[in-house]
């Protein structure tokens, strides 16, 4: 690796109690070249912009793909990683089903201690607080053929991060659009799957909705997605999410709320979820909670669920009544050295990680 640090920090200007999520960027980024069928050195520099032109292949064919992740301060100032190699694997399924070059754990990994390890005056400390990780790899070559690029660009950058969605949220399940189908790319983290899920977003924002929930594609008769996030509801006292698939992204957050329900003795069930179930549950009264949950927003409630011609009403229940809400809190606890954890998931970044490039 190798480490050019800034002489001209912003951390200075950067108001930490004021900030929105994504607008800001720390003083360094990871960006790694791919050309002549090999990756080149992994290089940690200043934040800015880098030189490319408009023929730039992944531009016009779509052939990039991102993560999200987040570096947590706890009250001694350490900060940790949470579960980074499931990051790192599925950046790498991504690539693989778009056709791009697999990174390596040097560069996933070793690029996200030191950039963080760099950069650690950059993480908020504080309930919601973290510093966002957007590892981004996509196709660089300068040409117009519809083929796959033979250059392309691995980078990291870093965003100081708070509650993403605070308040609950109105969501319409989608009788139209989908996000994914048999065969596609849902199950990667495709940027074009964020695109084309911006148009029928807009739409139900002019309903007065939030978000979508995206549902299958043949029938548009079982849940999916919602947004941004995998979605899970509570019905009675089991938490049902349905189950990963080609069409659905394998969330780590969805993956980490299983895992603390089952650890604390929540009933789960991973499997179909019918538009109807969740219909049917509401008007019984048995629908307790139903939410998002993904890594920028961790959980985000449903207020109401837009189903046909109908409004679904839900109650937001407070935090020593809300399953979900303690899960969330189970799970944000941990991540910010507050808590147990119990499964390993924590990963603590050194202090001067980074300080072993230095020549
Ligand atoms: C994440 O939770 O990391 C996401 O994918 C949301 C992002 C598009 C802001």
């Amino acid at each position: 690796m190798i480490i050019n640090k800034t002489t001209d920090s912003r951390l200075a200007t950067f108001d930490q109690e004021n900030f929105t999520f994504g607008n800001t960027f720390s003083d360094h980024m990871v960006v790694c070249e791919y050309q002549d069928g090999k990756w080149g050195d992994i290089k940690l520099m200043p934040y800015g912009p880098l030189p490319f032109t408009p023929a730039m292949m992944g531009v016009h064919y779509g052939q990039a793909a991102f993560e999200g992740m987040k570096a947590y301060k706890d009250a001694d100032g350490e900060v940790f990683l949470f579960r980074p190699e499931r990051n790192f694997h599925r950046m790498n399924k991504s690539a693989v089903r778009l056709a791009m070059p697999e990174v390596t754990e040097e560069m996933f990994i070793g690029g996200l201690k030191a950039l963080v390890d760099i950069d650690r005056g950059w993480v908020p400390h504080g309930e919601g607080f973290s510093l966002y990780l957007r590892p981004v790899l996509f196709a660089t070559e300068e040409a117009l053929q519809a083929r796959i690029s033979t250059k392309f660009m691995f980078a990291i950058m870093a965003t100081p991060a708070r509650a993403y969605y605070p308040k609950p949220i109105a969501v319409k399940v989608s009788d139209h659009f989908s996000r994914s189908a048999n065969g596609g790319v849902g199950y990667a983290k495709a940027a074009g799957n964020y695109g084309g899920s911006f148009y029928p977003t807009l739409l139900a924002q002019e309903e007065g909705y939030d978000q979508v929930i995206w549902t299958d594609d043949c029938e548009h008769k079982y849940f999916e997605e919602s947004g941004t996030m995998n979605v899970m509801v509570r019905i009675n006292d089991t938490i049902i999410t349905p189950k990963t698939s080609e069409k659905i992204l394998d969330g780590v957050t969805r993956d980490s709320i299983l895992k603390v329900a089952e650890h604390l003795g929540v009933k789960t069930e991973v499997r179909d979820l019918a538009v109807e179930e969740v219909y049917n549950a509401h008007k019984n009264g048995e629908l307790k909670e139903a939410f998002g949950v993904g890594t920028a927003v961790v959980m985000s409630m449903f207020k109401e669920i837009g189903y046909k011609e109908e409004r679904l009403a839900l109650d937001v229940l407070p935090e020593d009544e809300s399953v979900a809400q303690q899960l969330k809190k189970f799970l944000t606890d941990l991540q910010a050295n507050q808590g147990e954890d119990p499964f390993g998931w924590r990963v603590k970044v050194e202090k001067g990680y980074a300080d072993q490039f230095l020549k």
